[in-house]
């Protein structure tokens, strides 16, 4: 069994986690951030907390990593990094002899160096990479990228 990972402010990473359980019969988990980040004000917050990494108070449901064959970690991209949320989920959980994918959803650029941040950090929690996918999401097909993406798994 796979599990799939998200955090989403405006629905973009949440349908591309849905799209992959279905693809891979997986359970989902979504990661809620304490603090509002709705509205041009929580864009601006957002960015800015996530440019200088500043800690936030998360939400979810806990499980035990280990459990599961692959364990799939989604963000969207702010200001080039991983969300707040998604850093402080690494943060508070234990991935040693956890494999990982990792996954981000972009507009523009920073996919890349988001993807990278991610999987340093879940590396240093003991998580073995096994993918990463960075998805842009200006004028493409979620379920095409998502199967595109998973086609030679
Ligand atoms: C605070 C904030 C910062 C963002 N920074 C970037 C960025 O640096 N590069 C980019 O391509 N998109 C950026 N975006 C756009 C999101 O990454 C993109 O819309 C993403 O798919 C949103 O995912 P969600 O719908 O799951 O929240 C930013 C969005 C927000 C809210």
């Amino acid at each position: 069994m796979d599990l799939i990972i998200y955090y989403s402010r405006t629905n973009n990473t949440k349908e591309v986690a849905e799209l992959i359980a279905e693809e891979k019969n997986a359970e989902l988990l979504e990661i809620k951030d304490k603090k509002s980040r709705s509205g041009p004000f929580g864009y601006v917050i957002g960015a800015i907390d996530s440019f200088r990494g500043k800690k936030t108070g998360i939400n979810y449901e806990k499980n035990d990593l280990s459990k599961y064959d692959t364990v799939y970690i989604g963000t969207p991209v702010w200001a080039s990094k991983p969300t707040p949320a998604i850093v402080q989920f690494i943060e508070e959980n234990d991935f040693s002899g956890t494999n990982v994918v990792t996954f981000a959803t972009f507009m523009g650029s920073g996919g890349e160096s988001t993807i990278t941040a991610m999987n340093n950090r879940i590396k240093d929690k003991g998580g073995k990479i096994k993918r990463s996918f960075a998805f842009r999401m200006t004028g493409n097909d979620k379920k095409q990228l998502v199967q595109e993406a998973l086609n030679d798994d």
